[in-house]
This record gives structure tokens, C-alpha cells and sequence, in this order.
């Protein structure tokens, strides 16, 4: 047992007592039909989380959501806010703290939308997960087509990490420092990253040097696709890590984004995966999941490929759960209708864990049904909720 199911979590209560009224709609929390009004707060995921584990959501914004047909979620939509605070206790801003949208020209920092997602969680008892300050996409064309020495890059970088990460000081807990500097056969990008092009490889510790410098409280991670079994890619983290440890660089956690497709299988080695990274004393999470399928004119898949996808959930959660600093596990948006993946896979979606009018999936009952069991009173606990006997 380890020692998350050890301490069993009393918490839970005290995380919702912690949410500032004002600011938490009393909205789409539960079904009124099939939960007493009394119970509503309890059928969440984040009420049934353990005490010391953070489940999050990407909050919905820029990106491909620029060229949708609804207008920006987080900003204008009331209800959807009020599921983000109800539901999660971790927000991740899906684009808004990207490079092209924080640092639009050079010298020029934008942190409108990224303030409201921290003021808003702060003001919901929620943590944040900072995203990204080194990655080879989304960065603005000032910087991608500019003509800037090395020593010009570097400077512009040093600046951004600091300016950045030291303007959120002490208010975001994790930061995915660095994002996909590996491709599938475990090379580092050196020809898409613009920082490994230009600067080397080691740049790498550089950046998390500056972060570090810049909060000295944020947990500073990698980030990536594909690691979640073990394979070239993760063992390319894996020694990196190791690396860098060696020579002192604060390097805290390893996150993996788990975007999964149905077609693919479900690497049983997660668990093990994620255990090797915490025998070297880092932290690790589950950052971005999504798990798509082959859809139907109306964006759904089948039912029984639904029932696959919750399985799939589940699995990975109780990956995290079983490792002892997994400590966060970020579903990568609330709701279909708001993912990514139908604009960058067509004909895949039906990804994440409500639909429609907030429609619970198979995968929410999942996920809630698994941290439940982690949570405090565990299986008996769940005998006695009615929201939770589904
Ligand atoms: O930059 C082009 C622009 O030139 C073009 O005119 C426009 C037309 O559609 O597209 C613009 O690119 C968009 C890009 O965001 C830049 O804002 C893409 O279409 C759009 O698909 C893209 O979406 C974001 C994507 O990251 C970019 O890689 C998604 O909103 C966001 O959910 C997604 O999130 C990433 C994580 O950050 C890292 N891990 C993978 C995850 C899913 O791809």
C-alpha cells in the first residue's frame, strides 16, 4: 500500500470549504434527479480526490478556439466556469501562457488572460500549472523568423523565463518548463526547436536554472507525448534527467501528457513507467489527457468504444494513484465540444469526459469513481453515496 492510500484523505472537505463563494456559481454540479441536494457538492471529482491529489482541467482558450464557432469559454461562458471550479482542483491554461500569446513582439508582454486564470483559481482554491516556456510550436513569428545571434536568443530567453515565471512567484505550482524536446526515436529536436538549434543542447539546464531562480517554490517539469510506456522517447527523458540531476540542475518532475487514440493499445507499463521516474526522487503527473476514437457524424463513437475509453481513464489514473509523488493528473479540457483533437485528427474526437449540456460520460464516472476509491473511506464510502453508487 502505498503511502497515498495509507493516509487516506480527510482533506477533501477542507479543499471545498476553501472555495470562495462568490466566485463558484452554484451551477451544473451534480444532476438535481439523482443526487439530494445536499450531496450535489460531494458528486465532483475533485470533492472525491485525495487529500494531497490535484485533479485538473486545461482551461479552454486561444489556439484552435480562436477559429471556432463559440465564443473564448473561460472569458464569457458562466456555466462552463462554474464546472472548472466545481469540478477541478488544478487549471492548466491550454494556450494562454504560450509564448505567442504572453510575448507578442519583442519586449512586449501580454498577461491579460493568464492573470484571469490565476486569479480565478487562486480564487477558487484552485493550483496551476504553468505551460510552456520552452517548446518548437506556438512561438510568435518575431521570434521564429527573426535575425538574432545566439547571444541575442539566449538573452531574449533568460528574460522571458524570468519575466515569466517570476511574475506568477509563489501562485503556480507546477511548471512544464520544457515541452516535447524529444521526437519518437528519443532525438532531441534539434532542428525544430529553435533554442536547441541555435543554443545546444545546453540550454536545457540553462532554462531550468532561470525558472528556478525566478520561483523558487514552483515544481519545474518535463513534459511530453508518447512516454507513457517505456520506449525510446522515455528512456531518452530518463537519461537526460538523470544527467542533469547529476550536475545540480533543479529539474522536479516529469509529466505525461497521455493524449491516447483507440487505435492504438494501452501501454500496461504506465504504472512501471512512472515508477522509475520517482525512484529518482522526482515528482510526476498525468498533464493532458485525452483519449480519441473514431466518431460518427453526430462527434460520438460507439458505446462500447466509450466504455473502452473510461477503462482507458481509469487505468492511467490508477497508474498515477499507485505511484507515490504522482500527484496531479490534468484531463486536457472539460468538454468535447471545446477539444483539439477534432481540428488537428478529423473524423476522431468524442476525447474527453462530458459532452453536450455537460453530459458525464462513461469516462467521468470513471475517473470519479477511481479517486473515490483513493479517497477518504474508500469502497465503504462508496456504498453509502448515492451519486457514486452509478
Ligand atoms: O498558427 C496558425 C495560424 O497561422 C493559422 O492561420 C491558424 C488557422 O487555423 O492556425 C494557427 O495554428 C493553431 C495553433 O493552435 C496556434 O494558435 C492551430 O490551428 C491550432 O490547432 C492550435 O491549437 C493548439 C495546439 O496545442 C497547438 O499545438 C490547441 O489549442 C492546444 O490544445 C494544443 O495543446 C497541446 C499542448 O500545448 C502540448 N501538448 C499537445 C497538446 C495538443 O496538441
Amino acid at each position: 500500500m502505498t503511502t497515498r492510500t495509507a493516509l487516506l484523505r480527510t482533506g477533501a472537505a477542507t479543499a471545498l470549504a476553501a472555495l470562495s463563494l462568490t466566485a463558484l456559481p452554484q451551477a451544473a454540479v451534480a444532476d438535481p434527479g439523482t443526487t439530494p441536494p445536499g450531496l450535489a457538492k460531494q458528486d465532483t471529482l475533485r470533492w472525491n480526490a485525495p487529500k494531497d491529489f490535484h485533479i485538473g482541467s486545461a482551461v479552454a482558450g486561444g489556439g484552435h478556439h480562436t477559429t471556432a464557432d463559440y465564443p473564448e469559454p473561460f472569458p464569457s461562458d458562466p456555466r462552463y466556469r462554474s464546472v472548472l471550479a466545481a469540478e477541478f482542483s488544478s487549471l492548466t491554461p491550454e494556450n494562454q501562457m504560450k509564448w505567442e500569446f504572453v510575448h507578442p513582439e519583442p519586449g512586449v508582454y501580454d498577461f491579460g488572460p493568464a492573470d484571469d486564470i490565476v486569479d480565478f483559481a487562486e480564487a477558487n482554491g484552485q493550483v496551476v500549472r504553468g505551460h510552456t516556456l520552452f517548446w518548437h510550436s506556438q512561438n510568435p513569428d518575431w521570434l521564429e523568423n527573426g535575425d538574432y545571434t545566439p547571444e541575442e536568443l539566449r538573452a531574449i530567453l533568460k528574460d522571458h523565463v524570468h519575466t515569466v515565471v517570476g511574475r506568477y512567484a509563489g501562485r503556480i505550482q507546477q511548471w512544464e518548463v520544457a515541452n516535447e524536446i524529444f521526437d519518437d526515436s528519443g532525438q532531441l529536436r534539434t532542428q525544430d526547436n529553435i533554442w536547441l538549434r541555435e543554443l545546444g543542447p545546453s540550454i536545457i539546464g540553462d532554462v531550468f536554472r532561470w525558472a528556478h531562480e525566478a520561483d523558487p517554490e514552483a515544481k519545474l517539469f518535463f513534459n511530453d507525448y508518447n512516454v507513457e510506456g517505456t520506449n525510446a522517447k522515455a528512456d531518452a527523458y530518463y537519461a537526460l534527467i538523470q544527467d542533469l540531476l547529476a550536475q545540480g540542475v533543479p529539474v522536479h518532475g516529469f509529466g505525461m501528457q497521455t493524449h491516447l487514440g483507440l487505435q492504438y493499445g494501452f501501454d500496461g507499463r504506465m504504472q512501471a513507467n512512472l515508477q522509475r521516474f520517482d525512484d529518482l526522487g522526482l515528482e510526476t503527473a498525468v498533464t493532458e489527457m485525452d483519449v480519441r476514437g473514431p466518431v460518427g457524424a453526430d462527434g460520438r463513437m460507439s458505446e462500447e468504444l466509450r466504455q473502452k475509453q473510461a477503462e482507458w481513464f481509469r487505468s492511467a489514473l490508477s497508474a498515477c494513484l499507485a505511484v507515490e509523488d504522482c500527484n496531479s493528473f490534468t484531463v486536457w479540457g472539460a468538454l468535447d465540444e471545446h477539444s483539439w483533437v477534432p481540428n488537428t485528427f478529423p473524423g476522431y474526437g468524442d476525447a474527453l469526459t462530458m459532452e453536450g449540456d455537460y453530459e458525464r460520460k462513461p469516462a467521468y464516472y470513471a475517473l470519479q469513481r477511481t479517486l473515490a476509491e483513493a479517497g477518504p473511506g474508500g469502497a465503504a464510502r462508496l456504498a453509502h453515496h448515492p451519486a457514486l453508487r452509478r
